[in-house]
Formats: structure tokens, C-alpha cells, sequence
């Protein structure tokens, strides 16, 4: 397709957007920006802290690599987090389950799904990329390599978690529960003083999901995507309607072809939303994503108020950035 086939479809893309109408509770969607380099962004209130632990890495001399991985692994410490790692929601059976994934400027990435039993699943995925000849691993075969590498098994079902898992038992009424506390997976976007892009993300996934369920956290392309030359997406929200549309692929090539990292989160948003809108579940529906381009310009965008995301760089304290969104 030749660049401008590929702009008129993305135009007509937005026409849809535009009637769905965009807001963002009154605060400028995320062109104020600007460009800036480093320049950390990550999902949700607990990117606040993630995105520090992730700045002191850098500024301490780590590599955009460390920086991302030392981010994460704040929130999957967290048992407050009740979205990723230890204290996550469990699935139907009781079992908090997983999902990660990590990559960097070189394109290199490694992933781990429906894994359990390991507090810090994004160090188990930058093992797989820098260790292992593959991209992902899952279930028991994740487990085994974690324990090989000397990661402790340990139980991630905390009190609080359990007790929510016995009362949600009582109806075990299955839908899925995104964005309903206000976070979600916890995904980081980093670009360093030269430039080069690293990304994350982790999460326990959607509470009370099927066991051996897989969202789109680990999938190279859904939940996560770097170019090195050209940017770097990544999402939140409910990952089946992610992995449909290979969301974060498919933002870091429409910027790659021209658009801003607004327009190009704004342009899979839409498509997410024609796709579903006569689901059954549709008023439940609700992703996100955040972009980061090259000269450290973000966007972001999401289907339903509620999201927003921390940002982090040597100009700005960190702050919360409200996302645009299509549907009040
Ligand atoms: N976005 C997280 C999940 O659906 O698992």
C-alpha cells in the first residue's frame, strides 16, 4: 500500500472516531507533550511509582532495559495492585495466573504466559529473551524455567484477594472485570537520552477468568510493540478485544506511516469499537493505549472515561495524564 493509500484509509479511519465524538474530561488529550527525551510513560495511577523506580534506574546509570524492568516489578510487588502480580485477582479456580512481556531497541523480546507462583514474571521474560532461543513460554514450561533460573515459588493469592474470590464464588457470574478500580495492567513505555525505546508490561490479567486463560499482556504486538526506528504502543483494558485488532502493532505502524501517537491510538480505539459494539457485553467494554514515538511524543486514547496514565521526564515532576476518549 502505497504511503498515501495508507493515509486516506487512516483519515477515513478517524471520520469514525469524530462521530463517536472525543473527550477528555476537559483536559487536553495529550498534544501538549511535546517531544522529550528520556521520557517514561506508564498505564494507571500505579505508573507514579513504577515510572520512579524506573528513573532512578536510568539516572543511576541502568539501561533503558533495567529501567523498564525495575518499573514494573514495583507494582507486581504490590499486593495493593490488585491488577498484576502478587495480591492480583485470581482466576475461577482460586489461582492468581501471570501474563508478561518485555522488548527492546533491537527488537529482541521475551514473554511469559499463564504462569504462577513467581512474584516478578517480567524478570522471568527478560530471562526467555536473553537466555532462552525463544520469544515466549507458558504454563509448567514458564514455571520450570523460572525455578531453574533461581526465582522462589511462592503464593501470590493474598488474604484480601482470596476473600473477593469467595465472595465473587457465591453468583460466579462471569464477565469480564476491567477498569472497574481504576487500574488495570501496568504497562511502561521509555525512551533514553539517545533516543532508543524499551518497553513492558504484567498483569494478573481479567479477575476471574477461565483458567489457562491468556490475555493480550504477553503477546508480542496486542499488549505491547517497539520499532526502535519508529516508536513504541502499549494497552490496557480487556485483551481479547486487544489481540483481535493487534492493537499496539498496529499503532506503532500507523505512526510509522505519519500519524501522531494520538491519532494512531485513536485509530485502533475506533476499530476496537465497530468491532464490538453490538456485543452483549459492550457496555462493560473498555482499552486503552498510550504511544510513544521516536522524538518522545506521547499519545494516548481510550473507548470509556477512566483511564489515564503517569508521566515521567527531566522536565515535568511525574504527573497523571487524564487519555481522550470516545465514548461518555
Ligand atoms: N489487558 C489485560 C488482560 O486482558 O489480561
Amino acid at each position: 500500500m502505497s504511503r498515501r493509500t495508507f493515509l486516506k484509509q487512516a483519515v477515513a479511519g478517524s471520520t469514525g472516531i469524530a462521530l463517536l465524538g472525543c473527550k477528555s474530561d476537559g483536559i487536553s488529550p495529550t498534544p501538549a507533550s511535546g517531544g522529550a527525551f528520556p521520557r517514561i510513560i506508564s498505564t494507571w495511577q500505579h505508573g507514579l511509582a513504577a515510572n520512579d523506580a524506573a528513573w532512578k534506574t536510568l539516572q543511576s546509570g541502568g539501561s533503558g532495559l533495567d529501567a523498564v524492568e525495575a518499573g514494573v516489578r514495583v507494582p507486581e510487588a504490590d499486593p495493593e495492585v490488585r491488577s498484576v502480580g502478587y495480591g492480583g485477582y485470581p482466576d475461577r479456580e482460586g489461582i492468581v495466573t501471570l501474563d508478561a512481556c518485555i522488548m527492546d531497541a533491537q527488537s529482541r523480546c521475551g514473554s511469559v504466559a499463564f504462569l504462577r507462583d513467581i512474584k516478578h514474571p517480567i524478570s522471568v521474560a527478560r530471562l526467555v529473551m536473553e537466555k532462552t532461543p525463544h520469544i515466549m513460554l507458558c504454563g509448567d514450561g514458564a514455571l520450570e524455567f523460572a525455578l531453574e533460573q533461581g526465582f522462589e515459588r511462592e503464593n501470590l493469592l493474598t488474604e484480601a484477594s482470596r476473600l473477593d474470590w469467595e465472595k465473587w464464588k457465591e453468583t460466579s457470574e462471569y464477565r469480564p472485570v476491567i477498569n472497574i478500580e481504576n487500574h488495570d495492567t501496568i504497562s511502561m513505555l521509555l525512551i533514553d537520552g539517545q533516543q532508543n525505546l524499551y518497553a513492558a508490561c504484567t498483569t494478573s490479567g481479567a479477575a476471574w477468568k477461565m483458567h489457562g486463560r491468556i490475555g493480550d499482556s504477553p503477546i508480542i504486538g496486542a499488549g505491547l510493540f517497539l520499532d526502535n526506528e519508529v516508536g513504541a504502543a502499549a494497552a490496557t483494558g480487556l485483551g481479547e478485544a486487544v489481540i483481535r485488532t493487534a492493537g499496539s502493532a498496529m499503532i506503532v505502524e500507523a505512526m510509522r506511516h505519519g500519524m501522531s501517537p494520538d491519532e494512531a491510538c485513536r485509530m485502533v480505539v475506533e476499530r476496537i469499537s465497530n468491532l464490538h459494539k453490538n456485543d452483549p457485553d459492550w457496555e462493560n467494554l473498555q482499552v486503552g493505549f498510550i504511544a510513544l514515538n521516536k522524538r518522545g511524543v506521547y499519545g494516548s486514547y481510550s473507548l470509556r472515561p477512566g483511564f489515564d496514565f503517569a508521566v515521567t521526564d527531566k522536565t515535568t515532576p511525574s504527573k497523571m495524564v487524564k487519555a481522550p476518549y470516545a465514548l461518555g
